[in-house]
């Protein structure tokens, strides 16, 4: 199993932390911005763990030093990410409160970097949520988002309990999160969930456009200005502790079990 290993600190890190890490986690360094990429295509860029110690490595890098003013979050193969790898659910520690998982999911919601994400193809589970958190988001026309935690015997994550609702409005969240119905790019911007639809080949472009001019604005004043429209945290904060607890108990249940083993299976049955 691939193992995270903290990254170096100071300047460079990103750079180096390509392969010091996890080959699954890409990072470059352009100016003051920090572009990440989810880079495991084969497997539609599903997150392990050591996939998530690596971005956890990186929003805290990126916080810890003056000069990165903006991280884009994109990903390879055509698609964002189809979620917590499953695998990684059936084997995964029940101590769910550490999981890296549900730290990454805190360190992304408390990132002080301006965050812009670009998402095409599949964006499931955690790939949906944590656009919750970003700053800026943007989709191509075929990209398709879906929550299907309760089909998999699971409860959602990331404060999308209480943003969705905020977001969407309740009867909308009920069939995202409840029914688990997909949905596509115009109704994620419809909806708030992301910006707007930017055709596919320009996609990545116009997010780092977005990127850069987020990072010319001056930086105290963009920072006083991101703390003030975000407000008081803390209800939001509660709520993602409040459902760590709900999923590490619902990860051991018999529905959910039985939904990862299916899902497995099926890779088994079709290889
Ligand atoms: N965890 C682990 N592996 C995953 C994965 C996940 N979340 N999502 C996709 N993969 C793997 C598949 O097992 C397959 O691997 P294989 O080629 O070794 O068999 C590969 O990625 C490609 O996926 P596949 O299912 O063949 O692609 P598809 O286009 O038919 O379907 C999805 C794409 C995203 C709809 C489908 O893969 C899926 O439903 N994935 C699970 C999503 C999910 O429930 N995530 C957790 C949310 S909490």
């Amino acid at each position: 199993m691939e193992t995270a290993r903290p990254l170096p600190t100071g300047e460079g890190y990103a750079h180096r932390s390509m392969h010091t890490l996890t080959t699954h986690i890409a990072s470059t360094r352009d100016g003051n911005i920090l572009h990440i990429t989810l880079a495991r295509p084969e497997k539609k860029n599903a997150l392990t763990s050591a996939m998530y110690e690596a971005l956890i490595v990186l929003l805290h890098g990126a916080d810890a030093d003056e000069n990165i003013r903006a991280i884009t979050i994109e990903g390879s193969g055509g698609n964002f990410s189809a979620g917590n790898d499953i695998g990684d659910f059936l084997s995964g520690a029940r101590d769910m409160l550490n999981a890296p998982a549900f730290r990454f999911i805190k360190a992304i919601a408390s990132c002080g970097t301006p965050l812009v994400a670009a998402v095409e193809g599949v964006a499931v589970g955690v790939g949906t949520t944590l656009l919750l958190h970003c700053d800026l988001a943007y989709a191509a026309p075929d990209a398709k988002f879906r929550m299907p935690f309760v089909d998999l015997g699971l409860v959602p994550e990331a404060a999308a309990s209480l943003l969705v609702p905020q977001l969407a409005g309740m009867k909308k969240a009920v069939e995202w999160l409840m029914l688990g119905d997909s949905f596509d790019a115009v109704d994620a911007a419809r909806h708030g969930v992301i910006n707007a639809v930017i055709d596919a080949d320009t996609l990545r472009t116009h997010a780092r456009a977005q990127a850069r001019r987020l990072a010319a604005k001056p930086p105290a004043a963009l920072a006083a200005t991101r703390r003030l429209m975000r407000g008081d945290r803390s209800g939001m904060l509660a709520r993602i502790d409040a459902e760590g607890e709900a999923f590490g108990k619902a990860l051991a249940s018999p529905e959910a079990r039985a939904a990862f083993m299916a899902f497995m299976e099926k890779g088994k049955a079709k290889g």
